[in-house]
């Protein structure tokens, strides 16, 4: 690598322990920060990966409280499921600590009085909405109300999920407290502001002017707020969760999540390191990487930045922070609140020793320039037809007859022929353009440089045929399983940041250790090298899983509709009729005697009723929700003197009262005891 740099600081995006992550969360931040770390350690550079959980933040009130209980038995659990999932997509970070910690407590606390003290703050008196019944301020979510950008309910105080919009409490139409539901009124109360708009200078030289390599979409967003102009950002909340605000008179109050969130980072590598952690947060020999998701891209960009600016004592800044867009699933956005995700500690116990194969597939399709589609067909056919049949196969065939012709042991190169030359020569360039990738964020096109190397080794068997070349010419099979091992030593490097489980196990197959510098060389290893049994890098994706994947995600989308539906409002009522025109309407009780499926058709039934006056037809659009059998004998009321219609060519005369219930469904209503047929209803 061409820079001045020591040691590399990598930082993930710190999750919220407010739930489990999903394969967005590894798509957009782990899994490409996981694949960057592991390469630098191949290469012999001196990493530090750092991540933790975000222990802060209203989210995690909310949902205490509809659960009853504290915010810290909240993020005990999911900071542990969270932390678990991670070790077995085997992203290991060098410390994964939490903003709940005593450690990060002080950090935060000294940070913020570091600033205050040197005056960096300004401070504002503000309306804020306070919620009379539960006596508190609300804070962002705490508050809900119409959208008034797209009218829809349930738009929360700081962003309508509907469409997006960023949104302040104030703008809410008809606003909610989330805790009472009560009106809430106006209050004052002082915050503590950073004034981002005395940052917009040097912001915009270090960024506009100093790094335009950055992805277009963080360059992009970046420009866009520095063009908007930048404004003051409360960094404290009236909250009860949270680090408290260390000066007087701020009693009630917290630091803003964002504000403590990041700080987390330096308290984590402070953790781990308490007596060295500096030279990685102060050192100008340290490059610093923040791997997020582009719904952090201001706070990384410009927030956090501005904090450091402002502390001063050398705290370095991001060289860079590539930061991904969205994954979707199955063509639908990824929703936590619908259940429409794919969790990762389901996916691990669902496909046990299958890790590699979501790293790779989020590898292969990773919205790095845009948002991009997870479909568990996609996940099939590229575990089947590359991983498996490229990749795993060429290794398979080179071990598998090595231990078949030469007892497993390396067999001599012999003379290379034009075909080996080339097969061999392919990999310096494919190795070359791997680095430049991951080197500058392209993951994906890394990811299928590695492949182009299993692409070359599996075509080279296929075309050599070595299994056939044995039965006349010993020693040409032998030049082509020794080429063919050190394609697989080769692959052994190349894929380890990318399918680190499967480069064990062909490591330990060949009993070989590569650096990434032998890569591309020859004589890796050496005639008579003894290697190991033969053993499946990876296994297909049977279709029975794919569908179990698919009908889980069925029942989730049925669950989520019917929730929906049992909490859509009632139908308002209807306009106001006269006691006459009720009286009009002849209802009364009858008996079903007959029931029969309307031919052709899905929803109608035909029933015969006795309705104390008479026998008659009434053809009924209730299929869908009883059989005919269902129906025999039942008492039912009808409107008896609703004027006859012909449908599907049958008289139909009268109709059966029915209730409509939200989600669609009909009921039909019955007297509680059975009645005289007849019987007047009114
Ligand atoms: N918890 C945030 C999220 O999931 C990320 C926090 S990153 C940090 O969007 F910088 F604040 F730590
Ligand atoms: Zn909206």
């Amino acid at each position: 690598m061409a820079e001045n740099f020591k040691r590399t600081l990598v930082t993930c995006a710190l999750p919220y322990a407010n739930g489990p992550i999903h394969i967005g969360h590894l798509a957009g931040v782990y899994v490409p920060a996981d694949i960057y770390v592991r390469y630098l350690r191949l290469r012999g550079k001196e990493v530090l990966y750092v991540c933790g959980s975000d222990e802060h933040g209203v989210p995690i009130t909310i949902k205490a409280r509809q659960l009853g209980c504290s915010p810290q038995d909240i993020v005990d659990k999911y900071h542990n499921i969270i932390k678990d999932s991670f070790k077995a997509l085997g992203i290991n970070f060098d410390v994964y600590g939490r903003t709940s910690s005593k450690i990060h407590a002080q950090t935060a606390s000294e940070f913020f009085k570091r600033l205050y003290d040197s005056g960096k703050f300004i401070t504002r008196e503000s309306e804020q909405y306070y919620d009379p019944e539960a006596k508190t301020f609300l804070a962002d979510r705490y508050i809900v109300g119409t959208c008034p950008k797209c009218g829809s309910e349930g738009a929360y105080g700081d962003q309508c999920e509907k469409c997006g919009s960023t949104l302040s409490p104030e703008e809410l139409i008809n606003p909610k407290s989330k805790l009472s539901g009560a009106q809430p009124i106006k209050k004052k109360t002082t915050h503590w502001y950073l004034p981002l708009d005395r940052d917009e200078q040097w912001l915009r030289q270090w960024i506009l002017e100093g790094h335009k390599e950055w992805r277009t979409n963080v360059y992009g967003q970046v420009k866009s707020w520095l063009d908007s102009g930048l404004q003051p950002r409360a960094v404290t909340r009236d909250l009860d969760w949270g680090v408290p605000v260390p000066v007087e008179g701020a009693e009630g109050k917290v630091l803003y999540v964002w504000f403590d969130a990041p700080i987390g980072y330096i308290s984590n590598t402070k953790e781990l390191l308490p007596d060295s952690w500096e030279k990685w947060w102060k050192s100008p020999d340290t490059k610093l990487v923040h791997f997020i998701g582009k719904d952090n891209i201001v706070f990384h960009c410009i927030v956090f930045p501005s904090m450091l600016k402002a502390y001063g004592d050398g705290f370095i800044l991001p060289e860079n922070v590539p930061a991904n867009e969205f994954l979707n699933l199955e063509g639908d956005k990824i929703s936590t609140s619908r259940n429409w995700a794919v969790w990762a500690h389901e996916y691990v116990q669902d496909f046990p020793g299958k890790e590699d194969a979501l790293r790779y597939v989020l590898t292969a399709n990773a919205p790095e320039t845009k948002d991009n589609d997870f479909s568990w067909k996609d996940f099939q056919t590229r575990n089947n037809s590359e991983l498996v049949a490229v990749f795993g196969n060429f290794v398979n065939r080179a071990v598998v007859l090595t231990h078949k012709y030469f007892g497993g042991k390396v067999p001599p190169v012999g003379t290379l022929q034009d075909i080996d030359r080339a097969a061999l020569a392919e990999v310096p360039a494919l190795k070359a353009s791997l680095e430049r990738n991951i080197e500058t964020y392209h993951f994906r096109e890394a990811l299928k440089d590695a492949m182009g190397i299993a692409r070359v080794g599996n075509k080279y068997i296929s075309d050599t045929e070595p299994w056939k070349v044995a039965k006349e010419d010993m020693e040409r099979t032998a030049t082509i399983l020794n080429v063919s091992l050190q394609l697989c030593a080769h692959l052994a490097v190349a894929f380890e940041p990318f399918t680190p489980f499967a480069c064990a196990r062909l490591r330990k197959m060949l009993d070989c250790n590569p650096s990434w510098d032998s890569i591309s060389e020859l004589g890796i290893l050496e005639e008579g090298h003894q290697i190991g049994a033969a053993e499946l890098l990876f296994t297909k994706v049977e279709d029975d899983q794919i569908e179990a994947q698919l009908a889980k995600l069925a029942a989730s989308k049925a669950e989520h509709l019917a929730a929906e539906a049992a909490a859509a409002p009632v139908e308002p009522q209807k306009e106001e009729v006269t006691f006459e025109q009720f009286q009009a309407m002849d209802i009364r009780t009858a008996t079903v005697l007959e029931a029969e499926k309307v031919p052709k058709t899905d929803k109608l039934l035909k029933l015969t009723i006795d309705t104390g006056i008479d026998r008659r037809t009434i053809v009924s659009g209730i299929a869908q929700y009883y059989s005919p059998e269902d129906m025999v004998g039942k008492q039912i009321c009808i409107l008896a003197n609703l004027k006859p219609r012909m449908i599907k060519g049958i008289e139909s005369k009268g109709m059966i009262l029915m209730a409509a219930q939200k989600d669609g469904k009909m009921r039909f209503i019955t007297p509680q005891e059975v009645v005289d047929n007849g019987a007047q209803v009114g």
